[in-house]
């Protein structure tokens, strides 16, 4: 059994972040998506990983080499442009071969792993295995309809009107029986080949589809709210530790990792939270469910509900909440609102 993790896209909900670096490598909890994706299909004893990057995936070869540090080995298969879903299937075909898969999008998160729906794919092989979940608005995704025995009667990608709110969670198991189907579609009407739509077919020319309740916490880390609140459930199950220097003038709160290096000085860092290696916090109060990277300067500073990604300073600002702090960003104190905005970027300012 091989997996295929969907790492290119475009990330246009996830913008200005996705700009400069792929969504995947957004950190949460102070590792990449990418590498909660990873570490998923590492515990269920796949190792033979191929990874679809946008263009040449630099920033994605640079982050994950060739695999070792997490236990797999990786290839990358390269794609010039985000045609879809059933697309990175052909495109990963030599890769592939004859061999099952798992196919896994490189911006879902399951804290609560893939193990039990790997075993029953293994047990019963159909010729695809799809893992739904129930949402509150199903029309921002692949939506199943189930019949009253629970087998699956349709799929249909992101609907206006969706018969169920059964939706499809990115982890889908396939045999070869897949590559027919990808090859005997059309593009949807956003233009991309959809796996939905390839999956659609197998079941219209007789193949065997199943679905699998999944009922704990899952994530499309699509937008940022999404990063937010997958950011605070993986906080939750944070192991304490201080690696770093916490003085005597300091206050630990609950469940918080202090890195190496990290320095905290004069300031309240309440858990969960996570403060990364080399990062200073001086006179400020940090979390609860924030998550500093590494590098970071945080200076009579106080926020919580947010992740701030390497290298980020924050001085001489209070009550941030629910942000979301790029690379190397400067967050400063002025006597009145200036504000420097990229492109498509959403700032709140109190009134
Ligand atoms: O997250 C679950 C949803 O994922 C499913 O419910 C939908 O049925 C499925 O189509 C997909 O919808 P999204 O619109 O959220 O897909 P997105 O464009 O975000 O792509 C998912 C991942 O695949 C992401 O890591 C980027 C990657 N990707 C996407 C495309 C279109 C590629 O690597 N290449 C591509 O061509």
């Amino acid at each position: 059994m091989k997996a295929l993790v969907l790492s290119g896209g475009s990330g246009t909900r996830l913008r200005p972040f996705s700009y400069s670096m792929p969504k995947q490598l957004i950190p949460i909890a102070n590792k990449p998506v990418l590498a909660h994706v990873l570490e998923n299909i590492r515990s269920i004893g796949v190792t033979e990983i191929g990874v679809i990057v946008a263009g040449d995936g630099a920033p994605i070869r640079e982050a994950f080499g060739d695999g070792t540090r997490f236990g797999v080995r990786l290839t990358y298969i390269p794609q010039e442009t985000p045609s879809g879903l059933a697309a990175c299937v052909t495109l990963a075909g030599a890769f592939l071969g004859d061999d099952d898969f798992v196919m896994y999008l490189g911006d879902n998160i399951l804290p609560e792993g893939i193990e039990e729906i790997a075993e029953r794919f293994a047990a019963d092989r159909p010729a695809a295995q799809v893992v739904v979940h129930k949402v509150a608005d199903p029309t921002a995704f692949g939506v199943v309809e189930l019949d009253p025995e629970g087998r699956v009667t349709r799929l249909v990608e992101k609907p206006r009107q969706p018969r169920s709110d059964l939706a499809l969670i990115g982890v889908y198991f396939f045999t070869s029986a897949i590559h027919e189907a990808v090859a005997a579609i059309e593009p949807s009407a956003r233009g991309e080949l959809e796996i939905t739509d390839a999956v659609q077919w197998l079941l219209a020319t007789g193949g065997e589809v199943r679905a699998t309740q999944y009922e704990g916490y899952w994530k499309d880390t699509g937008r940022v709210d999404d990063v937010l609140d997958c950011n605070r459930k993986l906080l939750d199950e944070l192991l304490p530790s201080v690696t770093g220097t916490v003085d005597a003038h300091s206050v630990i709160k609950g469940q918080v990792v202090v890195e190496q290096g990290a320095c905290i000085v004069r300031s309240t860092i309440e858990g969960p939270t996570i403060i990364g290696a080399g990062t200073r916090v001086e006179d400020s109060h940090v979390g609860p469910y924030t998550s500093i990277g590494e590098g970071c300067v945080l200076r009579d500073a106080q926020l919580a509900g947010s992740i701030a990604l390497a290298g980020a300073s924050v001085i001489g600002v209070t009550g941030l909440h629910g942000s979301l702090i790029g690379r190397s960003a400067t967050v400063g104190r002025a006597a009145r609102h200036r504000l420097v905005v990229g492109d498509h970027t959403s700032v709140e300012v109190a009134a």
